[in-house]
């Protein structure tokens, strides 16, 4: 898994290697610094060095500062590209993964968990990344660097450190080790807060219809307090660090003021030594909060890797791996023995042992209440979920044995929740074919009775759809999803509950044209409606995952009870 992680720095690693160094390069000034300082203070000042002496160090004191101060701007820009660009690679990784899930894998993580990881867990660990690059050295170097400088000024006095430096690093350990649960349950609360706006904005005509505002606005502003009472909580503990660094810091000086002191009295020390040694004392102190910190992130951001890994390490549960190049011989699609179910752990299959055959070109209607399992058979014949046994037959060929690439392009699904994409209407077609004519796109729109409408818009074909195409109603939807798939020129088309939203007239002269126009196409398609696979060569009846009767529309009538009496009810329907 840190492979995977260690492979986003791709591009970037110059940066990455260079921060770090820089940094340490900082280090080294900073801790030169003062002791060139002493220098100055007793061989300069006090000594007998006189002014050129005073000047000369002076000068390069200067020069260290500069040097110090390059460094330091240079790890700062260093730093961000190495941070962004790891960033972006991770992204990138994530939604190349994401692209390769099958429903199945996105079922499981929900998309607004598959967001929130995109987003703000990658910018934890890209927060996280930038401080090990340019802490991570940087200040175990200071801390171990400053000591070194320190015992070098005055052994006997370093012996101060031996106090402080185990009562900080104590405190800092255990104030860390509370906080880290508590910031555990921020980030849980802060993804559940997530996840409900997500909902909501996804939602945002149903909670309107539904006049849940009011409860939607409460139960985003308790998310939002159990997230502010987690944080406060969290932060309580890490403010702490500040005063107990504090006090730690001013009490060595303290001492280191009241033993130097007695020593520069005693003349075993020299008054320049004894203020570069209170400099290595901050120093020293700072940097062991420092490191405290870099722990502290570390932890934090392990949640968000966590996450990440989660969605790395999902194997797509389908793959086109063993597949070979095969073409789709025709449109037959065979299920042989077919049981499926959504979870593995369910109880009961959602399809059982189906089998099926239907021909090439053949025009299937499929009737059955909601939850029959309609959409499921379906789904199986372009493989957007595998079967748990027996085998579906696309071609004569197990769909297994395709590229998923061929198999979809050869399998067209109009889905029951089917969504456009922001961009024009003509953009939108072109999911179908990238390289259809304007011609092609206008007999596919006729084809689904979408022209006339199109036409009727100022724009016409290249009227704007808005995200997820709020510009046009839900039956003019349900037509230009009709036409993309057309337009894809399948050898099986499959229409899921397409027509649903449009009125009847224009439902037959969809079916006409399709009768017209894809004669060698196989055809199957849901519906609620009798009228609209009356004319079908065959209806299937599914009731509660299986079978229950298959022929044409007098055959079923004839010997068929449940589609009888849904053929009555709705003819009374249509009396009334
Ligand atoms: N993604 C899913 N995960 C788990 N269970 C599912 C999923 N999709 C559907 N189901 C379950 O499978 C069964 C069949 O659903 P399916 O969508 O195939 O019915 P349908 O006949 O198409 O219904 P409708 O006419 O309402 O579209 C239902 O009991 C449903 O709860
Ligand atoms: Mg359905």
């Amino acid at each position: 898994m840190i492979k995977k992680f260690a492979s986003c720095v791709k591009g970037y690693g110059i940066y990455t290697i260079l921060t770090p160094v820089v940094m340490v390069g900082e280090v080294g000034m900073e801790v030169l610094i003062p002791f060139i300082m002493a220098k100055i203070v007793d061989n300069g000042i006090r000594g007998d060095g006189g002014t050129a002496y005073t000047v000369k160090m002076g000068l390069l004191m200067v020069g260290m500062a500069l040097i110090s101060l390059m460094f330091g701007s240079l790890g700062a820009y260093f730093g961000a590209k190495a941070s962004m660009g790891f960033a972006k690679n991770l992204r990138g990784k994530l939604f190349n993964k994401v692209q390769d899930f099958s429903f199945k894998n996105v079922d499981k993580f929900s998309t607004a968990s598959l967001v929130t990881r995109l987003t703000t867990d990658v910018t934890m660990v890209q927060n996280a990344f930038i401080m090990l690059i340019k802490m991570g050295f940087r200040a175990p170097v200071m801390l171990i660097g400053a000591l070194i400088m320190a015992v070098n000024v005055k052994p006997d006095l370093s012996v101060v450190f031996l106090v402080s430096v185990p009562i900080l690093a104590v405190s800092m350990a255990l104030i860390m080790t509370n906080a880290h649960p508590r910031f555990r349950l921020m980030l849980d609360r802060y993804d559940k807060m997530n996840s409900d706006v997500q909902e909501n904005l996804i939602g945002i005509r149903a909670v309107k219809a539904f006049v849940r505002e009011d409860y939607e606005n409460d139960k985003f502003k308790n998310g939002a307090d159990l997230v502010r009472k987690a944080q406060v909580s969290a932060e309580k503990l890490v403010i702490l660090t500040q005063p107990i660094m504090q006090m730690t810091m001013y009490a060595t000086i303290l001492a280191v003021l009241w033993f130097g002191g007695n020593m520069v009295i005693d003349s075993e020390m020299q008054i320049g030594e004894l203020s570069t040694f209170i400099t290595y004392i901050n120093q020293i102190l700072g940097s062991l909060m420092m490191v405290s910190m870099i722990f502290m992130i570390l932890v934090i951001s392990r949640a968000s890797i966590n996450r990440i890994s989660e969605v790395l390490g999902e194997t797509p549960d389908i793959t086109d791996d063993n597949a070979s190049d095969r073409d789709v011989y025709d449109g037959t699609v065979e299920f042989k023995n077919v049981t499926f179910g959504y979870n593995d752990t369910a109880e009961e299959a959602v399809l059982k042992n189906i089998n099926l055959k239907i021909n090439s070109g053949e025009t299937i209607g499929i009737i059955g209440a909601t939850g029959s399992a309609k959409t499921t058979l379906v789904s199986l014949i372009p493989r957007l979920y595998d079967v748990t046994q027996g085998s579906v037959l696309v071609g004569g060929t197990n769909v297994k044995d395709y590229r998923l690439e061929k198999l979809r392009s050869a399998v067209s699904v109009v889905l029951q929740k089917n969504v456009l994409f922001s961009g024009t209407i003509k953009e939108n077609l072109r999911w179908g074919d990238p390289d259809a004519t304007d011609e092609q796109i206008v007999a596919a729109c006729k084809a689904a009775c979408a022209d006339g409408f199109i036409n009727d818009f100022p724009d016409g074909y290249e009227t704007d759809l808005g995200q997820g195409g709020v510009n046009v109603s839900g039956g003019q939807k349900q037509r230009l999803c009709i036409a993309r798939a057309l337009l894809k020129k399948p050898k099986i088309i499959i229409l899921d509950d397409s027509t649903s939203a449009v009125d009847t007239a224009t439902d037959a002269s969809i079916r006409k044209a399709f009768r017209e126009n894809l004669a060698d196409t196989t055809t199957i398609i849901i519906a609620q409606r009798i009228s609209s696979v009356k004319d079908a060569d065959r209806i299937i009846v599914l009731e509660d995952g299986r079978i229950d009767g298959i022929g044409t529309h007098e055959e079923l009538l004839e010997n068929n009870a449940i589609y009888r009496e849904v053929y009555d009810s709705q003819q009374k329907g249509d009396e009334d």
